[in-house]
């Protein structure tokens, strides 16, 4: 059952572990008392959708470096933005992601709301978006769940259901598991684990802090979850 399963061993994973990313605060720092940027959250999570985390990686760094803050964004030509955002495809989240910079500047003095009902009213931010910000910049106990996270999930609990149908369930059981404390390590660990030892294919059981409560684990194939549905 759920409550059976402890994530601590996932926290302390992540605090070894944690993919150094250029927009992320690594556990270390999180420990000093160096708080991430909601800016920086926002602006990789936009770019994260539909996008590797290799093919972002030059883009995040060339937009704060030609607009350092939010308010530079907001203030930005859109054309601009829309050029500088050439190459990342799907271009609806760069005009999103100007607008929302602007109505930040404008109805929220410049900044973030630290709710995921505060952030979802914002052009461009979905349910996804305003987990992972309520999350990772705001350590609220939100939970973020992608693809890595669904298939960790449907992994621990064997969910035999078949995706899409199954994505309800696995958000409710992605939440009872989420902490109180650390939220936001929690969340990015999940997704860590997912892209580096619960991979899709030839998963690292061995080397999962989740070793030994995993029902699929304990299966000969683990990789068959998340079943996948009829498209
Ligand atoms: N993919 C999307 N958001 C991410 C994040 N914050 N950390 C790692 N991978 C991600």
């Amino acid at each position: 059952s759920p409550a059976t399963i402890d994530t601590r061993p996932l926290l302390d994973w992540y605090d070894r572990n944690a993919r150094k990313l250029p927009w992320r605060v690594g556990p270390e720092d999180r420990r000093l008392g160096v708080v991430p940027d909601p800016y920086h959250v926002w602006l990789s999570e936009i770019m994260l959708q539909q996008t590797t985390v290799a093919a972002v990686g030059p883009y995040f760094h060339a937009f704060l470096r030609r607009w350092p803050a939010l308010s530079d964004l907001a203030a930005a030509e859109t054309d601009d933005v829309m050029a500088a955002w050439a190459g990342l495809g799907y271009y609806s989240r760069a005009r999103n992601l100007k607008k929302c910079a602007e109505v930040l500047a404008a109805e929220h003095d410049g900044k973030f709301p630290e709710t995921e009902a505060g952030l979802l009213t914002l052009p461009g931010i979905g349910p996804y978006t305003a987990a992972a910000i309520a999350a990772i910049a705001f350590d609220r106990p939100a939970t973020v769940v992608d693809g890595n996270v669904e298939r960790v999930v449907a992994r621990l609990f064997a969910i035999d259901t078949p995706l899409p149908d199954a994505k309800p369930d696995l958000k409710r059981l992605a939440a009872t598991l989420t902490p109180s404390r650390r939220p936001g390590d929690f969340a990015q660990g999940m997704m860590d684990l997912g892209a580096t030892i619960c991979t899709p294919t030839r998963p690292a059981c061995a080397l999962c802090p989740f070793l030994g409560s995993c029902r699929a684990q304990g299966e000969d194939r683990p990789d068959r979850f998340p079943v996948k549905g009829a498209k």
